[in-house]
């Protein structure tokens, strides 16, 4: 029998490293990377992942999780960024936008609920380069961010948004678009992949970490520095924030509407994780030579209607939908 790809006439592309979808967990103002043990955090969060998410986790949190929204039934970990509103040009009122999956999706991954598509990539989307330089799983404990949400000016290589119109992505920016985008808002997160071999966490949860990247997309890995020596996968987030039903009440000509849940600016896009995997899940997935997407055969998947039914409780007990008449953060 002749192959899918062979019937369509496609080329089949070689690809490296994993890329699955994670349902939206939950929206709350939360984060225990930043701000552990605060109920409430500054701002909202929209968060993906496992159910031992709380406002303080320490240790290994795949041995607390029972359950997690990614497709990938051994990640544990959470995932998250900030909140995209709409503020009403007309009363100033702010909404809520609502999340739905990246597009399109390949495989089994039909089902997620909103959420973010989350990559590991070794070396880059079309070669793993695992003989020249290994990865190094992360251990239990490990956190980052990336992106600061008191940033406004001076883009970040890496955290991106694209204006979708259809299908298509467009151009990758450094900051919100200036027009409505009919397809909705495309962010992305690339997360730096050069670990310093020591610490879990920094005082700034990030200088533990090392970017060698100096151009945005899924780019090579250069090898890493000697102060950071260890090479990482290199976690990158996807979200789509679905804008379209504000952008009538986008005026014409007038600015980008459109703030996250900390108000600031565009460039102060950021993003938290949380590693969570079980035992040697990830070091066996990224041990793997050229495998995409799929896991390898090595991890176990589950089917998103299973991933969707996995919940936590509102910790928080506020509103974050709207309209609102302020946002729910402190400064
Ligand atoms: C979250 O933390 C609180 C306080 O430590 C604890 O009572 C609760 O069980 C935790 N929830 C989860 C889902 O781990
Ligand atoms: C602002 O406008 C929206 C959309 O028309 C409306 O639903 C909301 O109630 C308004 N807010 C206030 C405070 O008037």
């Amino acid at each position: 029998m002749k192959s899918l790809t062979a019937a369509l006439g496609l080329i089949a592309p070689v690809l490296a490293g994993l890329r699955f979808p994670c349902s939206t967990l939950t929206f709350q103002r939360l984060d225990p990377v930043v701000q552990p043990g605060s109920n409430p955090s500054a701002h909202v969060h929209h968060i993906v992942g496992g159910n031992a998410f709380n406002a303080t986790m320490t240790g290994d949190v795949s041995q607390r999780a029972t359950c997690t929204t990614c497709q990938m039934a051994e990640d544990f970990s959470n995932y998250w960024t900030a909140t995209l509103y709409f503020k009403n040009p007309t009363n100033g009122s702010y909404h809520r936008v609502p999340v739905v999956p990246v597009q399109p999706l390949l495989g089994n991954s039909n089902g997620a609920e909103g959420g973010i598509t989350v990559y590991y990539t070794q070396f880059d989307l079309s070669k793993d380069n695992l003989k020249q330089q290994p990865i190094k799983s992360f251990q239990p404990g490990f956190r980052m961010t990336v992106g600061s949400p008191t940033k406004t000016s001076q883009p970040q290589i890496g955290l991106r948004y694209q204006c979708l119109q259809g299908n298509n992505r467009g151009a990758e920016m450094p900051d919100f678009p200036t027009k409505p985008c009919s397809g909705g808002l495309f962010t992305t997160h690339h997360f730096p992949a050069c670990w310093d071999g020591k610490n879990l966490d920094s005082p700034d949860h990030q200088s533990h970490m090392y970017n060698t990247i100096k151009l945005d997309g899924f780019t090579n890995a250069p090898a890493c520095p000697s102060s950071h020596p260890v090479r990482v996968p290199q976690v990158t987030y996807e979200t789509t924030w679905d804008t379209t039903k504000f952008n009538s009440m986008w005026p014409s000509g007038g600015p980008n509407p459109f703030v996250w849940s900390f108000e600031g600016s565009g460039y102060g896009t950021h993003a938290d994780y949380m590693f969570g995997w079980k035992g040697d899940a990830l070091q066996r997935a990224m041990d793997k030579s050229e495998c995409f997407y799929d896991g390898c055969g090595s991890i176990t998947k589950q089917a998103m209607a299973t991933a969707n039914q996995c919940t936590i409780k509102d910790m928080v007990h506020e509103e974050t939908v709207g309209w609102l008449t302020q946002l729910p953060r402190m400064d």
